[in-house]
């Protein structure tokens, strides 16, 4: 629309006026503090920013909130720390762009509240940046600890750092340095295995690889989490306190030394007592005794379920902060929690001297990490997302993490040439199956849901010259016209207590019954088991050439096909007891039981 000449001066006039005001009130807002003089020590930018804050903006600075349920501007106003995507918790459409774009939205108006404090922005990457559609996704932690190659872990980490970080979020709750005691548990597959020495070396070098990219990481989940009876999920660890620092301690003893940002708290008890009210745990051992100097996250809403009701009350609000918690990951009741904190804090139930404390540490952290020089999203990073150097990255590691427990007469690795081979099972092609939980959404699911190569995809591209890969998914069509069948079998995707199978960990009965079936055909049968962990294959294991445990690796299926195919002699060993019978957990606690496959078993060609 075409303005007349009067008015066009107006609007200039008008345009001049609006930017002299905005101008200063910026001026206000970008007013220079010394604790933004990023040449000053941390400590002391810490001490004058603190100085310089309310006792409501410090319990603000305290709350963790998942994005959908506070605003950037809740965010600004309150002057809230961080703010999180709980599982599969994405911007629509989920692509990079969006994710910077939300990020720096909660970041710009935390920035421009009263004072200009960045939020932490945190999310569960464990295995890529898993809550984004095209992201390089890598083994889970189970697979990576099959490996035994800190060295590769480490630059896994930094290239889901690079991801991660390349969309926005500069926390990763990861790495997860539980330590499995019983595969029964629906996280075994979070853990790098069963041995505290394996997961204090893995643990370790993925913590190396985040912090070395300039991401947080979290230690998590302390303390004893791997250890409940029963492998129940957020269940009850009976040990004596001997026992429990001797199994579960070391790998947050080395965490601590590496200077870990957050230590987040386990759901579970310790001989009935919640941990997130554990202030002999947490404030003597962690803080006190290992030293531990970042900051205590509580898992998402752990505080409100310390009672075992829902909703929030002022006892367990004094009790976690009293027992050392310094930020508090939330959901609804973040409001509720700012309030009652407030008037535990006035009735001197909480003392201001442990909000002080909890503060500094939120505070140390963010000014460690630049957040307060480079707050938004470094968009330079985002040609990194699912690249072809990471996704090589990923197939190595998915190569590197196979472990092969049988393998008669030598059938592998198979010959690229040759007569026609046979593909069947549910987890061949399908890169839900093949990434678990925490891929996409929190508990995961089957299909396409992201680009990637299934491991069919990798045994067709793997083969040559005349050789024919027929692909039936339930088995059907296989005779003796074949020279060997390949059934990739296992687990769907679960995440957490969803995926807990107190009665042992069995095949489905139709993965059974396939294979009886083609193990009746007189082919050669090699068995590729795709899952989070041990299943009780030793009846049907005999009628088995061979069998090889390729964990969840994600979306590089190739790597499994470059072991079948001996383009890779397999290194993988057991990262945890492979149990002879189902009902034989927990088979690690000794006992004089007798398992199928020993922790670090695993054969090459
Ligand atoms: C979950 C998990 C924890 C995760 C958090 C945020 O319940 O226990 O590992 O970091 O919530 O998604």
């Amino acid at each position: 629309m075409q303005r007349s000449g009067g008015a066009s001066k107006a609007v200039a006039v008008g345009f001049l006026v609006a930017g002299l005001v905005s101008c200063t009130g910026q001026a206000a807002r970008q007013r220079h503090y010394p604790f933004q003089d990023a040449s000053r020590p941390i400590a002391a930018r810490v001490e004058d920013l603190l100085g310089r804050m309310s006792l409501p903006q410090k319990i603000a600075q305290m709350v963790l909130v998942e994005r959908n349920t506070a605003s950037p501007e809740d965010v600004g106003s309150v002057g809230l720390g961080g703010v999180l995507s709980a599982g599969g918790s994405a911007p629509d459409p989920n692509t990079a762009a969006n994710w910077a774009q939300m990020v720096d939205g909660y970041q710009k108006a935390a920035l421009q509240g009263p004072l200009p404090v960045p939020i932490l922005y945190g999310t569960d990457a464990v295995h890529g940046h898993n809550n984004l559609v095209g992201a390089t996704l890598f083994p889970h932690q189970i697979g990576l600890g099959a490996t035994r190659d800190p060295a590769l872990v480490q630059r896994v980490e930094q290239a889901t750092a690079q991801e991660l970080a390349g969309t926005g979020p500069r926390w990763d709750f990861a790495p997860c340095v539980c330590v499995v005691r019983d595969a029964r548990w629906g996280r075994t597959y979070e853990s790098f295995g069963e041995d505290p020495r394996l997961v204090t070396s893995m643990g370790s070098a993925a913590i190396e690889g985040l912090q070395g990219a300039n991401v947080l990481a979290t230690a998590k989940h302390y303390l004893g989490d791997g250890g409940t009876t029963g492998g129940t999920d957020q269940g009850n660890t009976q040990l004596t306190e001997a026992q429990l620092r001797a199994i579960h301690l070391p790998p947050f003893r080395a965490a601590v030394d590496q200077n870990v940002a957050s230590v987040m708290i386990s759901y579970s008890s310790w001989n009935g007592a919640k941990l997130h009210g554990d202030r002999h745990l947490i404030q003597d051992v962690l803080k006190g005794e290992l030293g531990f100097k970042g900051f205590v996250v509580s898992d998402f809403d752990g505080i409100q379920q310390m009672d075992g009701q829902r909703g929030l009350t002022a006892t367990e609000v004094s009790a976690a902060v009293n027992a050392g918690i310094d930020m508090a990951m939330l959901s609804d009741d973040w409001r509720s929690f700012i309030d009652l904190l407030s008037a535990e804090v006035g009735k001197g139930h909480v003392p201001l001297a442990r909000i002080n404390d909890a503060v500094r540490r939120i505070l140390t952290q963010k000014f460690r990490f630049g957040l307060f020089e480079h707050p938004y999203t470094d968009r330079s990073l985002a040609s990194t997302i699912g690249s072809p150097q990471h996704r090589e990255l990923a197939r190595q590691a998915v190569r590197e993490s196979a472990v092969l427990l049988k393998n008669d007469g030598r059938v592998l690795p198979l010959p690229k040439t040759g007569g026609k081979i046979f593909v069947a099972g549910d987890n061949a092609d399908d890169i839900g199956n093949q990434s678990g939980g925490w891929s996409v959404t929190w508990q995961g699911h089957s299909g396409p849901i992201t680009r990637g190569t299934t491991i069919l995809a990798g045994i067709r591209g793997a083969v040559a010259g005349q050789t024919t890969v027929t692909y039936n998914r339930g088995g059907n069509g296989l005779d003796s016209s074949y020279r060997a069948a390949i059934a990739v079998v296992g687990e769907r995707p679960y995440a957490e207590g969803r995926g807990d199978s107190p009665s042992g960990v069995r095949l489905a009965d139709s993965d059974t019954a396939m294979l009886n079936r083609l193990s009746a055909a007189g082919v050669p049968l090699i068995v590729v088991l795709v899952s989070g962990r041990p299943m009780d294959v030793h009846e049907q294991l005999p009628s088995w050439r061979a069998l090889l445990a390729a964990w969840l690796p994600g979306t590089e299926g190739e790597g499994v096909a470059d072991v079948l195919f001996g383009d890779y002699n397999p290194t993988g060993r057991l990262p945890l007891s492979w149990p002879a019978t189902a009902i034989q957990e927990p088979m690690n606690a000794g006992k004089g039981r007798t398992p199928l496959f020993l922790n670090g078993y695993g054969l090459s060609f």
